[in-house]
């Protein structure tokens, strides 16, 4: 369906659309992977229209994958943006890409690219560090298995509880969607979740100590490096407590 809207508006809009910007899971919406093959497609309409393929992995880089969350699906974007895990608790973002674009950039080309911030010292070194020796395959693999704990103690306390909600992760990342039977595809669907249910859900967890998430449904979870299997088995136990109370509270 998203295909569909896309190549209309790509043959509509031909020779006017410069890019497009697209993250490879969608993140500000709970987690939403794509489905099969759509990153391809976008590709290759982006190929056929002459148009830019700008991936962001503002929140996905470093976090749905050991690197860029693109490489899970097999696609070459022309440009990609990068954030927050990029500076290593400071505030920093970069971008990249393929030779011929970034040769555009002074001084190789003519697109200005100046600002206060670019290159600060501080960061990059932060970020560097973070990502040389804080971020190494070992750690992540570390935290994609607390996650894989910890989506299984929410998924399991879902299904033993006759909760109604669908459940989703990716390497480090996870989110709860109430009121859905299915994982949800776009923004749409995402959106016929049931927020009020969520926001009895974070309040819960945090009356319990625990902040399970970022303060929106349309957050997700992320299992960092500092995490420990003792903070997941509390933050299961709490789930498990908090949606006992969901369940017998009239929402
Ligand atoms: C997916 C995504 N892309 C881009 C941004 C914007 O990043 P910045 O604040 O570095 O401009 C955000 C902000 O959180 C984001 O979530």
């Amino acid at each position: 369906m998203m295909l569909i809207v896309w190549r209309e508006l790509l043959k509509k809009h031909e020779n006017e659309v410069a890019a497009v910007i697209t993250e490879p899971i969608m993140t500000n919406s709970g987690v939403i992977l794509p489905e099969e093959g759509y990153l391809k497609e976008v590709r290759r309409l982006c190929d056929e229209y002459g148009v830019l393929l700008i991936i962001d992995e503002v929140k996905t880089g470093f976090n749905a994958a050991p690197s860029a969350a693109f490489s899970l699906y097999n696609i070459e974007p022309d440009l990609v943006t990068f954030g927050k895990v990029v500076g290593g608790g400071t505030p920093l973002a970069a971008f990249g890409g393929k030779r011929e674009f970034m040769e555009e950039i002074l001084p190789l080309g003519g697109a200005i690219h100046f600002g206060t911030y670019n290159a600060n010292p501080l960061c990059v070194a932060a970020g560097l560090t973070a990502l040389k020796e804080i971020f190494t395959s070992n750690t992540y693999s570390e935290m994609c298995k607390l996650n894989d704990q910890l989506y299984k103690g929410v998924k399991d306390a879902v299904e033993d509880l006759k909760i109604k909600a669908a459940v989703v992760k990716v390497g480090n990342m996870g989110s709860i969607f109430f009121g859905l039977d299915e994982l949800p595809r776009n923004f749409r669907e995402a959106f016929k979740c049931d927020k009020f249910m969520w926001y009895r859900y974070w309040i819960n967890m945090i009356n319990r100590g625990v902040i399970p998430y970022g303060g929106a449904w349309f957050e997700e979870w992320f299992v960092s490096a500092m995490h420990t299997k003792e903070d997941i088995e509390i933050t299961i136990e709490k789930t498990v407590d908090t949606f006992k109370v969901l369940k017998n509270v009239n929402c």
